[in-house]
């Protein structure tokens, strides 16, 4: 499928137009990032591993109902999704403490938080994402208090999937993070579940061992990235059983 000229790059991903009006074709790259850029690598094979996570995703919410912006995987790093002007949040899932919330409130990693909690961070890579509470967010008109009441519903309905759906392969899901479209349709407007879901923007532990599979191994150094995305993938179906390496052996 022909895609149009290049409307945004980021960290991982592209944004070309898509074929219809209304259309963009999301390229998922190799780059990984994190420290907001300091750390930078070409991970192989991250951008075909994380295209077909969050097709599988995407496509297991909206079977559940839970709106996105998913249309279908083009090819093996290649998405068709629904253009929709993207709230300037990252909503954040946690149902054990990791990451800036173990460092900010000293809560060792892993301790099982009494319910799932969400935060929410003003997306500007310039002032590194952060933090904000409603207060902010209603204040300086991000959102609209309609728009919070249906992003809080989203994302704890896209924890409950995501977390039921990681149980069931041996993997807990410690925390995650979403972005929010806005889709105008005629005079209305809803809000759906944009950009990407995948082992870049979620933690994930082996429910037995604790063994990470997601972005803290290359965050941390600790081992191969691919091996541990793919074996997310495996788990889950998505490659097959006997796949080690997500190039030659993906299935369609
Ligand atoms: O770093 P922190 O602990 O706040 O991250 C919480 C969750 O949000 C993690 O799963 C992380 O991968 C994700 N996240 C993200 N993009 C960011 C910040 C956090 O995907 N810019």
């Amino acid at each position: 499928m022909a895609r149009g000229k290049k409307i945004y790059e980021g960290k991982a991903k592209i944004l070309f137009e898509g074929p219809e009006p209304g259309t963009i074709v999301q390229y998922f790259k190799d780059d990984a990032t994190a420290f907001n850029a300091e750390k930078k690598d070409v991970i192989d094979g991250k951008g075909v591993l994380n295209n077909r996570l969050s097709e599988y995703f995407m496509t297991g919410l909206t079977q559940i109902g839970v709106p996105t912006h998913f249309l279908k995987r083009l090819n093996m790093r290649e998405q068709l999704v629904r253009s929709c002007e993207i709230i300037p949040l990252e909503v954040i899932v946690r149902n054990f403490a990791a990451g800036t919330m173990s460092k900010r409130l000293g809560i060792e990693e892993g301790t099982q938080l009494p319910r799932p909690i969400v935060e929410y961070c003003y997306k500007d890579d310039s002032l590194g994402d952060p933090l904000v509470s409603e207060e902010h967010i209603a204040a300086f008109g991000w959102a609209s208090q309609q728009d919070m009441d249906d992003i809080l519903g989203l994302a704890l309905r896209v924890n409950d999937f995501m977390s039921g759906v990681m149980f069931g392969v041996g993997i807990k899901l410690i925390d995650f993070k979403i972005e929010i479209g806005r889709v105008y349709e005629g005079d209305f407007q809803r809000l759906v579940v944009a950009d990407e879901i995948s082992p870049d923007s979620c933690r994930l532990w082996d429910i037995e061992t604790n063994q990470k599979l997601d972005k803290d191994v290359f965050r941390r150094d600790l081992g191969s990235l691919t091996d541990a995305y793919a074996e997310v993938a495996r788990r889950l179906g998505v490659l097959p059983k006997t796949g080690g390496h997500p190039k030659p052996t993906l299935v369609n």
